[in-house]
């Protein structure tokens, strides 16, 4: 009982895992500000501000760009169930655990969901897509951009398109790779994306932002039924099926974000103060800046492991999502061990696996604030140290030399893949 009186004082660990990552210390600080009321017309102009904000973040102009409030699952949830309609055709390539968690989603909006699937560590051809839409004829394409589980990322730049020629909706869940690798919403013809805040944004786990085009935004509309108690003068429901949740029905969600203001539920506030700085932070810095930065870290980070003698988990690293790493767990090394003296000896994080990769790699995050040079010469170093003590010994030092040279390097063309092959 004693402990329940002491203050918090969580230490700070370099979070270098799949997310939750290093939240930005300006992020910190704007989640300390002030309470508003929620139609204080100061807080509405934050909310006003913070789709205009994702508008840049998303790549799009989509007026319908907005928050959900919850984790970036709460995103997808909302999507999938807006959209869907029972007996809905919904096709999901899955090539990790993600896909299949949206294939679930679907599932509990009662869609028919159909699957394919890829191998752990391989992506699809875009022709395998679009065979399955062919085949299927579905309603919705989920499916994932960076899916963490297996460190690889679904090129996304031609589906898009395809699934426009067939009229077939397409949702993407960019959770964790939003502004750590690019997405073009409009340009890829993306009808919604969702995300969340503890990957490349920098910010805590709670809130999705998520945009949506005309095309699924009317569809949505098709189903308004607005709750009883804040219905306008002559209200009349729209003659669509009512979205079978109140909480994640995105036609009330949009009329809370309108000028009409139709009240839905409280507005997380100082969420939405924490996504209005994290889409900030990465505006200001530039998207070249930006993702130079994180292939730059990638390229330090994998050339590190290799110098180790570690192999990089993934078939084709040209796949590989630039903020993620996966790493095979050396023959007899414990890993669960080796994790625990990780985070217990040095404060540093990293992550395991699950499904058919449990107990076979590491994951190491490098996302948004997280990405840093320092983050990654610390994380080699512990890691020759700990991986000493557990029966692996690399080359001293050699995993921080490597990665030094890729950041000493003035001719590194941070563009390209500039991982060297072992
Ligand atoms: C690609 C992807 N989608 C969805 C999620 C689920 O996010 P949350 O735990 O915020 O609901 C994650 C979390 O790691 C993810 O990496």
């Amino acid at each position: 009982m004693q402990n329940l009186f002491q203050d918090l004082n969580p230490p700070a660990c370099r979070l270098m895992g799949p997310g939750p990552v290093e939240v930005d210390p300006r992020v910190l600080n704007a989640m300390s500000m002030p309470m508003l009321g929620q139609f204080d017309p100061r807080f509405t102009s934050y909310m006003n501000e913070v789709m205009s904000l994702y508008r840049g973040i998303f790549q799009t102009r989509n007026e319908w760009t907005l928050l959900v409030d919850g984790t970036a699952r709460a995103g997808i949830e909302a999507v999938m169930v807006s959209l869907l309609s029972p007996g809905d055709k919904v096709l999901v390539p899955v090539f990790g655990r993600f896909g299949h968690l949206l294939a679930e989603i679907a599932g509990r909006c009662r869609a028919e969901v159909i699957t394919i699937e890829a191998e752990w560590g391989q992506v699809f051809d875009p022709q395998q897509i679009e065979d399955a839409i062919i085949q299927h004829r579905p309603k919705l394409l989920a499916c994932v951009q960076g899916d963490t589980s297996t460190t690889m990322a679904q090129p996304l730049n031609e589906i898009g398109k395809i699934c426009r020629a067939h009229d077939v909706l397409i949702a993407v869940d960019a959770t964790a790779s939003l502004t750590g690798m690019p997405l073009d919403t409009d340009d890829w013809q993306i009808d919604a994306v969702t995300a969340g805040l503890q990957k490349c944004l920098s910010g805590p786990p709670g809130i999705a932002p998520i945009t949506l085009n005309d095309r699924a935004a009317e569809l949505i509309q098709r189903r308004k039924h607005i709750e009883q108690g804040i219905r306008p003068d002559n209200y009349q429901a729209a003659d669509g099926e009512m979205i079978q949740s109140n909480y994640f029905d995105l036609a009330m969600i949009m009329d809370y974000w309108s000028e009409a203001r139709l009240n839905h539920h409280t507005e997380a506030t100082s969420m939405l103060y924490a996504a209005r700085e994290c889409a900030r932070i990465v505006l200001q810095e530039g998207w070249q800046t930006r993702f130079a930065r994180h292939n730059q870290t990638s390229t330090a980070l994998v050339n590190g492991l290799r110098a180790m003698d570690l192999e990089v988990f993934g078939k084709d690293l040209q796949y590989k999502m630039p903020n993620v790493t996966g790493v095979v767990i050396p023959k007899g090394v414990d890993a669960d061990k080796l994790r625990g003296e990780m985070l217990h000896d040095f404060a540093i994080e990293i992550g395991t696996s699950f499904g058919p990769l449990h107990g076979k790699i590491w994951r190491i995050g490098t996302m948004g604030y997280g990405c840093r040079k320092d983050n990654v010469l610390a994380c080699l170093a512990a890691l020759e140290m700990t991986l000493r003590r557990n029966g692996h010994s690399a080359p001293a030092g050699a995993g921080v030399d490597a990665a030094l040279a890729v950041y000493n390097d003035p001719s590194h063309d941070a563009f390209s893949n500039n991982i060297t092959n072992a």
